[in-house]
């Protein structure tokens, strides 16, 4: 654990001007033998601690719905075993009505070390009802509460990254949730965006009333409800947060690569990453952040022969996430593997032929196809991956806007409405 302590202070404002050229500068700081030429001055990153969690390698694993059920995140930890892995979303609603679907989401792997879920809901009442089944049922160690969905089903009901705009019940579900938890010692955080749009910013006010109301740490995706997964996450706006505020803010968005994770870090001051889309198909990057946030510049990338092992990995843990549903494993795994393949010189007939499989003998078939010896052409390592649009359209519920509180008719007709199923 050498090396751990001292975490860099919050660079000048300004300092942090977005990621993509600023990465690409680290990158380029490279020497040709591949050493980093600043390795003198790479951030040396603090753990960080959650209450009672710790966590030596301050990593996220972004919550992703359909994508971060407990077989992807055994593969993320087995890479870097000392980060923090959150499950995908689960709408307080479904929990509560005890829907399988709902459940299934919440099970962990026996081998995970921390229980890290997030909760999804508009009515504070029904968010800390299920925070308290959370308690009660010793369902998990943390729980993360999703502010930042931007999809329309969710915000049009005043839900995921349209809340805080209404900060009294912005204010009042994290302090009930909180206070379910605390009694459990269950650490709480909340992953919010900037705002809705640019002329609708709200995230320092929000990372102080999360702050304020007993959050352990806030994650800060630094693009708005507008952008959706569009532009540049704006790293400016998670060093303002991470200056300003005392609790540990995680910086998410546009972490590519592990040289794009310490560069967040030295840029925003940020006590942390969180990545999403990067790690899809690419289950290493954890190994790679670990060990750039350690200071060595040793990075995976693994052949072809290596990925398909990864993807059987995946296709057997998927199945007993299914209960033995083959089918519906391997239909879910053809994401996946649409996404190990991203970058890899394999033909539109090999990629074809996964999406048409329907059992793990025709994986195994198809992945026994492939050359082994092939890997990622250098271009192509550690570039965008993904869903990256802008949302053509913010929806919110009528008159959203006209003030940043509700009256007691808003609330009774939003919380009447707060959906069961809320998936991105
Ligand atoms: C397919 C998909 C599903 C997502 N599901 C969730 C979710 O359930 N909860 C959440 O807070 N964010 C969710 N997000 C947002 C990510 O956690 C993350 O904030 C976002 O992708 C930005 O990080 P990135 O640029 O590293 O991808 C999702 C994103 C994607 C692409």
């Amino acid at each position: 654990m050498s090396g751990w302590t001292v975490k860099e202070t919050a660079p000048a404002k300004g300092a942090a001007s977005g990621r993509g050229a600023s990465a690409r500068a680290d990158a380029d700081a490279r020497a040709d033998d591949g050493t980093a030429k600043d390795l003198a001055i790479a951030p040396v990153i603090a753990p960080v601690d959650l209450g009672p969690i710790h966590i030596p390698t301050p990593v996220v694993l972004s919550p992703m719905a359909g994508v971060t059920n407990w077989p992807f995140r055994v593969l993320c930890e087995e890479y870097g075993p000392s980060g923090l892995y959150v499950a995908e979303m689960i709408t307080a609603r479904a929990l509560i009505a005890r829907n399988p679907k709902a459940f299934r989401l919440c099970r962990f792997a026996p081998s995970e070390k921390i229980r890290s879920l997030q909760l999804y809901g508009v009515n504070p009442a029904i968010v800390a009802q299920a925070a308290q089944m959370v308690v009660d049922g010793g369902m998990a160690d943390h729980i993360d509460l999703n502010f930042g969905c931007p999809v329309p089903k969710v915000t049009r009901r005043g839900g995921g990254s349209a809340l805080p705009w209404k900060m009294d019940i912005f204010r009042e579900l994290i302090s009930r949730v909180v206070a379910v938890c605390a009694k459990a010692n269950i650490p709480v955080t909340a992953k919010i965006r900037v705002g809705i749009d640019h002329d609708h910013e709200t995230y320092l006010e929000a990372g102080h009333i999360a702050q304020e109301e007993g959050c352990a740490a806030v994650t800060l995706h630094a693009r708005t409800t507008a952008e959706y997964y569009g532009g540049h996450s704006d790293w400016y706006r998670i060093a303002e947060l991470a200056q300003s505020l005392d609790v540990p803010v995680f910086g998410n968005g546009d972490i590519w690569g592990a040289d794009d994770a310490l560069a967040m870090v030295r840029q925003t001051g940020c006590a942390g990453v969180a990545v999403g889309r990067g790690c899809q198909g690419r289950p290493w990057l954890f190994a790679d952040i670990k060990h750039a946030f350690e200071g060595s510049t040793e990075r995976t990338n693994p052949n072809l022969g290596e990925v398909g092992r990864v993807i059987m990995r995946h296709a057997r843990l998927l199945v007993d996430f299914f209960d033995g549903e083959e089918r519906m494993a391997v239909h879910d795994l053809r994401k996946h593997i649409a996404w190990y393949l991203k970058g890899f010189p394999v033909g539109g007939t090999t990629r074809k032929a996964f999406m048409e499989c329907e059992s793990l003998a025709d994986v195994e078939r198809e992945i026994g196809r492939l050359n082994p010896e092939l890997s990622l052409p250098e271009r192509v390592i550690d570039t965008p991956r993904g869903r990256i649009r802008y949302a053509k359209k913010v929806h919110l519920p009528y008159g959203w806007l006209n003030s940043r509180g509700t009256t007691r008719a808003e609330r009774e007709a939003l919380f009447g409405d707060d959906p069961m199923d809320a998936g991105y």
